[in-house]
This record gives structure tokens, C-alpha cells and sequence, in this order.
């Protein structure tokens, strides 16, 4: 798909689909208007047969429109005016592109950028409406032998500015869009590739080739490597599988070395059956998307390194499947951590955490700024917020503020849950450090707790994705979040950092 930034006048516009937007109710839009003056009044008689009212997300596609010089042109309601805020204005570029993917079109431009939404900058319209079509077009069908019958032929779309003046920013914002929209596109087509092909060794490999591709550095830690490290918790998942574990380690130096990083840790478990404490037949095979926290760090690091943030990111992936087999580990069994504290395992389907963990432990080597871990942790969560919002837990009151700041200005939603001491209790083993369940109540708060236990050390942040990171049924697929979440925190930090010092 090719974009580009123009300030034209729609009238004049030699393409197979002019875009421009109606308010409720018959309110024409500027570019409307003047469409509408070119063609005597031509829109504006439609509007007041009744066939259009405006309202958000509804459209309605012209052709022949008089004294114009393009195929179609497709009215999209925005809704009243007053009230056209990020999510009307979202609707309503989603339901344009829907329409145009029905016609014929290969190019198309967008006027829908002119109109001013609440609180929002051309910038942010911008770039979302790069990502919006980017996810319009997404198809995982790499697998098939066939590739589907598709109607969609747009391959170019010019989005409209308003000003000359602002052709630099804008510019940089389709870039941003873009950058986010490649990032998301890796993280579903990761999510999306069945369990037998994505395996933590081909997590590895795709580590080692993004490195080469970006002059990134990659370390993959071995089994024996992980040994030596005491990470027997993280061992403890693998016992049952025949693919070999990995620790991936991928590293973005935008600035000077003495800064610290951004670390994120994504849970990696290219298969959750369970293990010994067996999942249900029904739809277990979503659990192959039990690595989009994984991925979503794969994602987010391609958005970052084609941005050219100037800012350090490390992202650190636990990959294995969890497998049950003669050699799994057993409900009972007690593990050491690399922390050197002890975990109970008394469900052997509470892995994410046990993974995690050793890992959110070897993040303390790089004296992180932060770190934020991204994880497919618990149903719970799905229960608590459905596929809306992440879940996010803190241990920092302003690393949260920030998160949530950043999912709202990205439309990725997250929604803060306590970290209370109160909860740690159910932790509580007769035998070990702790349990590494902690019963039916607040499960996605006492996996967090678990969590919390191996983060003293720095600024952290949990996002439980489990609701967010895919979606199922018949639309079944990897939705790329949280990828504009976490590339929007970056995004934002590094602003606030200023320039690149160099050394
Ligand atoms: N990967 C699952 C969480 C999950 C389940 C995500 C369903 C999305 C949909 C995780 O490893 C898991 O099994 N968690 C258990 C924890 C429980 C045993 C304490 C869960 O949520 O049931
Ligand atoms: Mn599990
Ligand atoms: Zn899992």
C-alpha cells in the first residue's frame, strides 16, 4: 500500500474515489461543500431525498457526480459535529475503507483528515488512518494453496491536509503510522502461524534475522545456558516438550549505551496444552496465541527501529511450549528461581508466570529504566474486561499514568487493576517461597503478584493481553495489540529524552 499527503481541492481530483464526510444530520463538510458547489447542489439534493443522515460509521458511495473528474465519490457520516471524538472518527475511517474494499477503486483520497476532531491533531488523524487501512487490508492466508478470492484492489491512498505548512509533520506522522502498522502486522502474522511451525526455535531464528535485517543485536540462551543461570523455573515449563527452550535475547541501541534501556519481556509459550494439569479440548488450539506477548515485543521493536527512535529497547522473550509428558513437571513439584526463591507449582497451567519470572530476573543485568512485561496470563482477565482494555498492573504510579496515557492516545486500551500487599496471601505455600496459583478470586491480580515478587529492583509494569491479543470465532485472528500501546509509550518517552547525545 502506498500513502501520501495532499492539500487539494476535492473537485479536482483525477481518482477512482473521492472520500469526504457528512455530519448528522445533512451537515455537509468542507470538502463536501465543495463537491457540492461544483456539482450544483448535486449532494446536498441526495442528502435531502433521505437517503443519508450522517450518522457515525454509515456511507454512502456516488458515482457520476457532476463536474468531477473522478470514479466515485463515497459520503461517510461522521456523526453530529459537536461530538466527533476519537472513536466516531475512527468508525467512520474503518467504515470507509470497508466501503471502498466493495468498489472496484485502487487509488482513493481521503478528505475525512480535514475535519476536526475533539482534542486531536492532523497528526493523530493521520497516522491512525495509515494504520486503520494498513489493518484493513491484513489477510493471513500465507498457508493456503489458494489465495482467497479478494475484491480489494486499492494500492494507493492520499490522505488530505489542510495547511501546506504542515506537510513536514504530516509527513512524519504517516511514517509513525506506518512503522506502527508494519510492527503489528509481524506481531499477528506471528500470533497467526500454527503452533507446529512457530515454535520457540523459529522465534529464535526470526530473532537472529530481524538483527541482521536492522543491525540489531540478538543473543539466543541455550538450555545449558539457562542451567547455569538457575533458571529452574523457567526450565521447569520445558520438561515436557521435545522442542528445546529459549531465552531470546534482541537489542535496539538508538542512543548512547550509558542510558538505560526500555526492557520488554513477552511471555513466549508458542503452545499452552496446560501440561499435566491438561486444558479442555474446546478451542485449545487458541492456545498457539499464547505467544503474543512475545510477539508483541517483535512488533513493537520493528515499529521502533523503523521510526529510528532515538531511545535503547531491550526485549527479552522466555520461549517453550507447555507440554505434559513422562518428564513434565507435576503438580507439587517444587522449583528454585534464578532469584533463588522457591515456587510450589501446584498447577502446572499457571507457566506464563513461571517463565516470566526468571526472565524479569535477567532483566535486572541491564539496569533497566524501566521494564514492562506483556503476557497472555490469565482467563481471569478475559472475565474481568473482556476484549476491550489489557489489563495493566504497576508497581510505579507514574509508569502507569504514562500506560494509560499512551493506550488512549494510541486506541489501544488498557485499564489499571490493584497490586494491593492484600492479595499477596493467597500466594502462600506450606512448602515453598510461595504457590504459584492463588485460587479463583482476583486471578489476574495474584498472577501479577507473583510477578511483583521478582521486580523489586526497577520501575515495572504488567499488561495482561489474554482478552486483547486476539480475537476468535469467525473474524479468529492476532489483532497486533499491544503494539501501538507500547510504541506510543516509547514513542512519547523519547520526545520527553530530546536529542541523540552523541559520544
Ligand atoms: N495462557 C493461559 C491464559 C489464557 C487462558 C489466556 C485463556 C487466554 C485465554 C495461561 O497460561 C493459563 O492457563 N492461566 C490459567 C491460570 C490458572 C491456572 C491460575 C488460567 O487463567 O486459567
Ligand atoms: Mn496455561
Ligand atoms: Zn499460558
Amino acid at each position: 500500500m502506498k500513502f501520501s499527503i495532499k492539500n487539494e481541492n476535492p473537485g479536482k481530483q483525477r481518482s477512482d474515489c473521492v472520500v469526504v464526510g457528512i455530519f448528522e444530520t445533512r451537515v455537509l463538510t468542507k470538502a463536501a461543500k465543495t463537491l457540492d458547489k461544483n456539482a450544483n447542489g448535486y449532494i446536498s439534493g441526495i442528502l435531502n431525498n433521505g437517503d443519508m443522515e450522517g450518522k457515525a460509521g454509515s456511507t454512502l458511495l456516488l458515482h457520476n457526480v457532476p463536474n468531477t473528474i473522478c470514479r466515485r465519490v463515497l459520503l461517510v457520516g461522521l456523526g453530529k459535529k459537536s461530538e466527533l471524538r476519537d472513536r466516531e472518527y475512527r468508525n467512520a475511517v474503518q467504515a470507509a475503507f470497508k466501503a471502498i474494499h466493495k468498489t472496484g477503486a485502487s487509488d482513493a483520497i481521503l478528505f475525512l483528515t480535514e475535519d476536526p476532531v475533539k482534542n486531536r491533531e492532523i497528526t493523530w488523524k493521520i497516522s491512525h488512518t495509515v494504520i486503520m487501512a494498513m489493518e484493513s487490508v491484513y489477510r493471513s492466508d500465507q498457508l493456503k494453496s489458494k489465495h482467497e478470492d479478494d475484491k480489494r484492489h486499492l494500492r494507493k491512498i492520499a490522505l488530505s491536509m489542510t495547511s501546506r505548512a504542515d506537510s513536514a509533520v504530516c509527513e512524519k506522522a504517516l511514517q509513525w503510522g506506518l512503522a506502527t502498522a508494519h510492527g503489528m502486522n509481524l506481531t499477528k502474522d506471528l500470533g497467526n502461524l500454527p503452533p507446529n511451525v512457530c515454535t520457540p526455535t523459529y522465534l529464535a531464528e526470526l530473532a537472529k534475522n530481524m538483527a541482521k535485517t536492522y543491525k540489531l543485536k540478538a543473543t539466543v540462551l541455550e538450555q545449558k545456558d539457562m542451567e547455569k543461570l538457575g533458571m529452574g523455573s523457567l526450565l521447569s515449563v520445558a520438561r515436557g516438550s521435545s522442542q528445546p527452550a529459549k531465552l531470546i535475547i534482541l537489542e535496539y541501541w538508538g542512543r548512547n549505551k550509558k542510558e538505560k534501556p526500555f526492557v520488554l519481556v513477552g511471555k513466549g509459550v508458542t503452545f499452552d496444552t496446560g501440561g499435566i494439569s491438561l486444558k479442555p479440548a474446546a478451542e485449545m488450539d487458541e492456545m498457539k496465541y499464547d505467544m503474543c506477548g512475545a510477539a508483541s515485543v517483535f512488533g513493537t521493536i520493528t515499529a521502533i527501529v523503523q521510526m529510528r527512535l532515538p531511545i535503547n529497547v531491550v526485549g527479552i522473550i522466555p520461549a517453550t511450549e507447555n507440554m505434559p509428558g513422562g518428564n513434565a513437571t507435576k503438580p507439587g513439584d517444587i522449583v528454585t528461581s534464578m532469584s533463588g526463591q522457591t515456587i510450589e507449582i501446584l498447577n502446572t497451567d499457571a507457566e506464563g508466570r513461571l517463565i516470566l519470572c526468571d526472565a524479569l530476573t535477567y532483566a535486572e543485568r541491564y539496569e533497566p529504566e524501566v521494564v514492562i512485561d506483556i503476557a497472555t496470563l490469565t482467563g481471569a482477565c478475559v472475565i474481568a474486561l473482556g476484549h476491550i482494555a489489557s489489563g495493566l498492573l504497576s508497581n510505579d504510579e507514574e509508569l502507569a499514568m504514562e500506560l494509560l496515557k499512551a493506550s488512549e492516545q494510541a486506541a489501544d486500551r488498557a485499564w489499571r487493576l490493584p497490586l494491593w500487599d492484600d492479595y499477596q496471601e493467597q500466594l502462600r505455600s506450606n512448602f515453598a517461597d510461595m504457590a504459584n496459583i492463588g485460587g479463583r478470586a482476583a486471578g489476574t491480580i495474584t498472577a501479577s503478584c507473583f510477578l511483583s515478587r521478582f521486580t523489586k529492583k526497577y520501575r515495572w509494569a504488567h499488561l495482561d493481553i489474554a482478552g486483547t491479543a486476539w480475537e476468535s470465532g469467525k473474524k479468529k485472528g492476532a489483532t497486533g495489540r499491544p503494539v501501538p500501546l507500547l510504541t506510543q509509550f516509547l514513542t512519547t518517552r523519547a520526545a520527553k529524552k530530546g536529542p541523540i547525545i552523541k559520544t
